[in-house]
């Protein structure tokens, strides 16, 4: 087994690092959080942080880079309080991807990559149409986190919208049937193929 320590990743070029560090943490999620500007220009941009915090509640959050450049989505959040989380569906993984590149503020990345906007009246943030799971976001809070300059922001949700058959009895949606993708790094995306599901577990029940 290859063993790197942290002096080596230290000394590594720049972009090796990167890929290196990025995929080590494991397969994340794959989204498109949708704002939208007080000029009205809807604004897309992929992210790979989004995570659930807590059900009750609902509260998702996601980490956002370093706001020392333009940062819309930010931008955007702020000032209109609202922000989509959308999932990346197999069959777009391409578009959804070139929405990281940096549009002008004036510019919509939904008109850039050519994917339709989708909004619910009295939610001012755009979803987007053909995503199996959408979810409508209201900002509550930052943190930042002095270590990376980021910041931790977090979301409560308002509005879950999905397709039909995705829901099981007990709640739980089927990422798997809804060809989410997900994301390696910051390049890679991957299909989700459920490999089982098992039950609450307790000590001495493993079966
Ligand atoms: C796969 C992938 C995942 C990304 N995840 C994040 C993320 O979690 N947080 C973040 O701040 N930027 C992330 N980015 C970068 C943003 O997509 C990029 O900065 C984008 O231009 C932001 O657009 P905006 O200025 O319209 O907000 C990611 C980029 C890629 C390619």
């Amino acid at each position: 087994m290859k063993h790197i320590t942290k002096k080596e990743i230290l000394d590594m070029p720049r972009l090796e690092r990167m890929h290196l560090i990025n995929s080590c943490g494991g397969v994340k999620s794959a989204n498109l959080i949708g704002t939208i500007s007080n000029q009205d220009i809807s604004n897309l941009a992929v992210f790979n942080s989004v995570i659930h915090l807590g059900s009750n509640p609902p509260m998702l959050c996601f980490m956002l880079r370093p706001i020392t450049v333009a940062r819309h989505t930010y931008d955007n959040m702020k000032s209109t309080g609202e922000f989509t989380v959308n999932h990346i569906h197999q069959d777009f993984i391409q578009q959804a991807h070139q929405t990281s590149a940096k549009y002008n503020e004036n510019e919509s990345e939904f008109e850039a990559v050519n994917l339709d906007t989708y909004f619910l009246p009295e939610f001012k943030a755009p979803f987007v149409k053909f995503s199996a799971i959408q979810i409508g976001c209201r900002f509550v809070n930052e943190y930042h986190i002095k270590e990376q300059n980021c910041h931790l922001i977090i979301g409560e949700i308002e509005h879950l919208r999905f397709e039909d058959n995705l829901q099981h009895k007990d709640g739980w949606l089927d990422l798997s049937k809804a060809k989410t993708a997900g994301i390696i790094g910051l390049d890679g995306y991957v299909a989700t193929e459920l490999l089982d599901r098992f039950a609450y577990a307790r000590p001495n029940e493993n079966s």
